[in-house]
C-alpha cells in the first residue's frame, strides 16, 4: 500500500529514510487517544454535513472495533504505517471503506498528535498525584511513628542541631505536597483542546468544536490554531514536575543510604529492597534507594531534551517535535515507578532508635550553650565567640564538653553556673525549638496535623 500521502510523489522512501522517519514504534502507545479522537471527529464531521448519519455509523462501528483489535494485540501494523494516526486511518478505511476516507477531512496529524498527546498527559498527570499521594501517606505514617525520637540534623554534613525524627519525615511529606501541588496546577493548562486547529491556519470545515470539546471532556479550547500545533509547553512543564519530584526523592535517598551506612546504623531496609553482594558475604546493600538516587538523571535529561528540541524550532510544526514522545513517556514511567519502590522502601523501613544519638558530639548543643549565655544577658555574638572558645579547648583537651570542671568553665566566662549540665539533655534541646514550622513535639505534632489535613482533601488548590 502506497503512503497516505502518496499521490505527490513518484517513488518512496528507502527502507532507512522509512525506519528513521517513523514514530509508530513509540507512539503506538497513544492508540487509545487517538481512536477516542477520531471518534469525536466523526461527530462533529457529521454536524457539519461532511458525513453521513450511515458513514458516521460505519466509522464508529470501525474505531470499536479497531480499539479491540489494538487492546487485545491482533492488530497488524503494515511497512507504511508511520505512527499511530496513520496506522489507525489505514485501518478504518480498510473496514469502513470510501466513510473512512472522509475522516481526514479538514483535520491534520500536526493537531492529532497535540491533541492525542493532550489527553495522555489528563490521565497521566492524575497518576502522578495520585502516586505522590500513596508516598505522602506512608511519610506520614513514619511521621507518626517517630515523631518524638531525637537525633542529630546536619548542615555540611556535619552534625548540627538536634531534630525529632517525626519533622525530618515531615520535611519530606511537604516537598512532596509541592511536587502534587505542581501537577495539580498543571492540570488547567493541559485540560485544553487543540482539535480544530487543523494544520495550522484552522480547520476548513464548520466544525462544532465545543462539540468536540465536550465528547472530549476538555475544559477549553485553544484559542489560537497556531499555539495549539506548534506549542509542546504542557510537556516541559509535566517533565519539570517529575525531574523535581525525583530530584527530592534522590535526596531523601541518599540521607537514607548514609543512615544505613555501618558507622550510622540509623535505619535498615528491608531485605524486599536490598540486595547482596556476588562476593562478600555479609553486605547488604541499599541498590533500591540508589536507583531512586540514580533515576532522576534521565529524568533531568529528558527535560533538557524537550526545551533543546524546542530552543529557536520555527513556528508552527516541524518533523523535530515528534521526538517530544519518548522522553515524555520514559519520565512518566520512571517517575511513577520510582514513587512506587520509594513507598516500598518508607514502609518497610525499619528505625534502629537506640543508635541516633549514639554518635552525637556534644558540640551539638553549642547553640544551646550560647543561648544560656544569651539569657543571662550576654549578646548573642560575644556568646558566639565564647562558646567557639569553649568547644576549641574541648577539642584541644579532648574532654566532653558536659565534663568541664567550674573551674575550666569559669577560665572561658565567669557566666557559668552549677545549671550548665542542664544544657546536655536531648530532649530539653529539641524543645525548645517551640515555633510554628519547628522541632519541639506540640509543633511537630501540628504539622502532622496539616500534613493529614492536606492528604484528606480530595481537590487541589487550584488557581
Ligand atoms: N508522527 C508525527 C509526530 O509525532 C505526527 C505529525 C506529523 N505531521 C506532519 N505534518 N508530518 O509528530
Amino acid at each position: 500500500m502506497p503512503k497516505l500521502w502518496g499521490g505527490r510523489f513518484t517513488k518512496s522512501v528507502t527502507k532507512l529514510m522509512g525506519e528513521f522517519n517513523d514514530s509508530l514504534p513509540f507512539d503506538k502507545r497513544l492508540w487509545k487517544e487517538e481512536v477516542e479522537a477520531s471518534r469525536a471527529y466523526a461527530a462533529a464531521l457529521a454536524k457539519a454535513g461532511v458525513l453521513s448519519k450511515s458513514d458516521r455509523a460505519k466509522i464508529v462501528k470501525a474505531l470499536t472495533e479497531i480499539g479491540k483489535e489494538l487492546s487485545a494485540g491482533g492488530f497488524i501494523f503494515m511497512p507504511e504505517d508511520e505512527d499511530i494516526h496513520t496506522a489507525i486511518e489505514r485501518r478504518l478505511v480498510e473496514k469502513a471503506g470510501d466513510a473512512g476516507k472522509r475522516i481526514h477531512t479538514g483535520r491534520s496529524r500536526n493537531e492529532q498528535v497535540a491533541t492525542d498527546e493532550r489527553i495522555f498527559l489528563k490521565s497521566a498527570n492524575i497518576e502522578a498525584g495520585e502516586s505522590i499521594r500513596n508516598l505522602q501517606t506512608c511519610v506520614l505514617a513514619l511521621a507518626r511513628k517517630t515523631a518524638a525520637d531525637i537525633l542529630p540534623s546536619y548542615t555540611h554534613l556535619q552534625q548540627a542541631q538536634l531534630i525529632r525524627l517525626g519533622h525530618y519525615f515531615l520535611s519530606l511529606f511537604f516537598m512532596l505536597e509541592n511536587d502534587r501541588q505542581r501537577f495539580a496546577d498543571l492540570e488547567q493548562r493541559l485540560d485544553v483542546l487543540p482539535l480544530g486547529a487543523g494544520a495550522v491556519a484552522g480547520s476548513t470545515v464548520k466544525l462544532d468544536r465545543d462539540l468536540l470539546r465536550r465528547e472530549l471532556n476538555f475544559a477549553e479550547l485553544s484559542p489560537n490554531s497556531i499555539a495549539a500545533v506548534s506549542d509542546r509547553d504542557f510537556i516541559n512543564e509535566f517533565l519539570f514536575a517529575a525531574a523535581q519530584t525525583l530530584v527530592h526523592l534522590s535526596r531523601f535517598a541518599e540521607d537514607l543510604i548514609t543512615w544505613s551506612s555501618t558507622e550510622f546504623s540509623f535505619v535498615e531496609l528491608d531485605d524486599a529492597y536490598s540486595t547482596g553482594s556476588s562476593m562478600m558475604p555479609q553486605k547488604k546493600n541499599p541498590d533500591s534507594l540508589e536507583l531512586i538516587r540514580a533515576k532522576v538523571a534521565r529524568s533531568i535529561s529528558n527535560l533538557n531534551t524537550l526545551l533543546t528540541l524546542q530552543k529557536g524550532l520555527p513556528l508552527t510544526y516541524s518533523k523535530d517535535l515528534q521526538e517530544d514522545k519518548e522522553p515524555l513517556f520514559d519520565s512518566f514511567d520512571t517517575l511513577t515507578s520510582t514513587l512506587r519502590v520509594f513507598t516500598g522502601v518508607i514502609s518497610t523501613l525499619k528505625i534502629r532508635r537506640q543508635n541516633l544519638l549514639r554518635n552525637t558530639d556534644d558540640s551539638i548543643y553549642a547553640t544551646d550553650i550560647a543561648d544560656y549565655l544569651v539569657e543571662k544577658g550576654v549578646p548573642f555574638r560575644k556568646a558566639h565567640e565564647i562558646v567557639g572558645k569553649l568547644v576549641l579547648s574541648g577539642t584541644a583537651k579532648d574532654k566532653l564538653l558536659r565534663d568541664f570542671a567550674p573551674d575550666e568553665l569559669r577560665d572561658i566566662s565567669d557566666l557559668f553556673d552549677e545549671d550548665y549540665r542542664k544544657i546536655f539533655d536531648p530532649t530539653r534541646s529539641v524543645e525548645r525549638h517551640d515555633v510554628y514550622g519547628g522541632t519541639s513535639l506540640k509543633r511537630v505534632n501540628e504539622q502532622m496535623e496539616l500534613a493529614g489535613k492536606m492528604l484528606a482533601k480530595k481537590k487541589l488548590r487550584r488557581r
